[in-house]
């Protein structure tokens, strides 16, 4: 699991994260035998971090989505 891809910013916008992200997946489906990944992301102004996914062929799922929620509230849950 790929908790998450950071480039130094001075290397920033040189393909460093493309390479790296399709490096991963290429051990993942060579050593491992990958046939899905998932994962979250999200876009900027500039479409930036999804736009580099969007190039390997990942596109949005649009029955998933992010949940939180205010921890006192489970208090009536919790023994
Ligand atoms: C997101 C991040 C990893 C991208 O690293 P990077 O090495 O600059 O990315 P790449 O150079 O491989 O970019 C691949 C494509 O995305 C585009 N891109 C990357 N960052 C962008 C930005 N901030 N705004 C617009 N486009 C961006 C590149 O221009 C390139 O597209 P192009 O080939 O059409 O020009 C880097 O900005 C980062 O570390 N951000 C902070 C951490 C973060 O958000 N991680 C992602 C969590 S999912």
């Amino acid at each position: 699991m790929v908790e998450e891809i950071s480039v130094d910013p001075k290397f920033r916008q040189g393909g460093t994260a493309l390479k790296l992200i399709s490096k991963i997946f290429s051990v993942a489906i060579k050593k491992y035998n990958v046939v899905k990944i998932e994962g979250t992301t999200y876009e900027d102004e500039n479409g930036a971090p999804f736009k580099i996914y969007k190039k390997l062929g990942f596109k949005k799922v649009e029955d998933l989505f992010l949940i939180e929620g205010d921890a006192s509230k489970f208090k009536s849950w919790i023994n």
